[in-house]
């Protein structure tokens, strides 16, 4: 536009605005408000650095490239061939590629319904019982932005998978940690996941009158434990008595190796409090689809949608569409019973260097997570370590150690408890074992490096 057709008076202001030169001490205050107002705010600042970026760090520094990755839990290899086509052709249907409902597709819905309903013991309601999310995470988000108000308390086990911290602090809640005890004989023996106990007088003592949730994890990330039917039965119990929801995290749900009980199916009473999680990208090996669900009754589905709608609207249409026929057709490819036998495959495979390391594990009953006790692992005296892992415990130092000598990452499990109670698994590492093969005998050679710094 030219100035000749701008106003005389807007043109006047045009230019008092454009040369006016501010003082420097103007100028400084402006800069100082912006940067006030340019601050994030405290939910996502001033944290200490988190384990993934530490470990990563660590991994771009080491002498030995590549690193063996065996800490984060995604899958080294893709999902199986019916739903990588299923996902293909998807994207090739029109309505697949615009908005789902908010709920989720209805085939989805159905395949679910259809899916779960065994475990139920009866028909799920694909409408009212079930509501599809951008992974468990968001689900889980989005159940705590329903139900949480600011103030209230929700009991978290530790170690706890780190996104429930956040995703219970976004609404206003407060964390009331209950820690998991490790068999007294970790250090000494490998004994089953199992035996990694909840005190129930703690659990007991943690509830109080503004108890909203417990968060509940079975198969458990990083332990591998599956809760027993008479510890649900004791939680439930709880729950009941006090009006807590249960929500539970049971997105290795198809990744057992001995009994599994789904917590909601111990009563109906049990169901009317339980919000089950579930997660696609887990059961189908594709973390990256971001294709989550929650079954639970209507009364606490239909708010747990009403947040999902706010955060996301809906999630992922193809992906949907695929997981749908995932369901739909697992059950004639004998996917579930191939997905546990292979698993064990895997954890036998990379867990029998421990084994001629004498050095003790925790044995999975569940997951694709192992935790290992390095306490024979003798660190060099004056060993030097980056201050911030430093001052960390001695698993984040056991775990840079491997990094820097043998080229291997796994995940220092004391980052999943309060600095409190982290002192219970500073001798523990956490191995992902959701890798090929050949990728778990490099770890194993690598890990054989160690030989040489085991106590006598
Ligand atoms: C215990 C647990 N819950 C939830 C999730 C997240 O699942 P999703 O990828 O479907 O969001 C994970 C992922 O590692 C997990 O370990």
């Amino acid at each position: 536009m030219s100035s000749s057709l701008l106003s005389p008076l807007f043109r006047r202001q045009l230019f008092t605005s454009l040369h006016k030169v501010p003082t420097r001490r103007a100028f400084q205050s402006t800069l100082s408000i912006m940067s006030e107002k340019l601050k994030p705010a405290a939910r996502v600042a001033g944290r200490r650095q988190d384990v993934w970026s530490i470990i990563n760090e660590a991994a771009s520094a080491s002498p030995i490239q590549p690193i063996v990755n065996m800490g984060q839990g995604f899958f080294g290899y893709n999902p199986p061939d019916f739903i990588l086509s299923a996902a293909k052709s998807a994207l090739d249907r029109v309505e697949c590629n615009q908005y789902s409902p908010t709920k989720g597709r209805p085939r989805l819905l159905k395949a679910l319904a259809d899916a779960y309903s065994p475990f139920w013991g009866r028909q799920l309601d694909p409408n009212t019982e079930i509501t599809v999310t951008t992974g468990a995470n968001e689900g889980m988000l989005s159940a705590f932005m329903a139900f949480i108000e600011p103030g209230d308390e929700v009991i978290v086990f530790e170690p706890f998978f780190d996104q429930y911290i956040s995703n219970i602090e976004m609404p206003g809640g407060k964390i009331v940690y209950v820690p998991m005890h490790p068999p007294k004989e970790g250090a000494l023996k490998t004994l089953s996941a199992g035996e990694w106990t909840v005190d129930f007088d703690e659990l007991e003592k943690a509830i109080t009158p503004r108890t909203k949730m417990i968060v509940l994890n079975t198969p458990h990330n990083p332990v591998g434990k599956v809760f027993s039917r008479s510890e649900l039965e004791k939680i439930a119990e709880l729950c009941l008595k006090n009006q807590i929801i249960i929500l539970s995290d049971e997105v290795y749900d198809r990744l057992y190796y001995t009994d599994f009980t789904r917590i909601a199916t111990l009563s109906p009473e049990v169901e009317k409090i339980t919000l089950t999680v579930g997660s696609a990208g887990k059961n189908f090996y594709a973390t990256g689809w971001r294709v989550g669900w929650l079954i639970g009754p209507p009364e606490l589905i239909q708010y747990v949608s009403a947040a999902h709608t706010r955060i996301c609207y809906s999630s992922v249409s193809p992906l949907q569409e695929a997981c749908a026929i995932g369901f739909e057709e697992a059950d004639g490819h004998g996917f579930w019973e191939q997905c546990i036998a292979d698993m064990t495959a895997k954890m036998e495979r990379f867990t029998a260097v421990f084994d001629e390391l004498g050095i003790p594990y925790s044995k999975p009953e569940g997951g694709y997570f192992v935790m290992a006790n390095f306490n024979k692992v003798q660190l060099p005296e004056g060993y030097k370590f980056p201050k911030h892992v430093e001052e960390r415990p001695r698993d984040f130092k056991l775990a840079w150690f491997l990094i820097q000598e043998l080229g291997v990452a796994a995940i220092p499990p004391s980052e999943f408890y309060t600095d409190e109670n982290a002192g219970i698994v500073e001798d523990y590492l956490r191995f992902a074992v959701c890798k090929p093969d050949n990728v778990l005998e490099d770890a194993k050679e690598r890990l054989r490096g160690l030989k040489k710094y085991l106590k006598k």
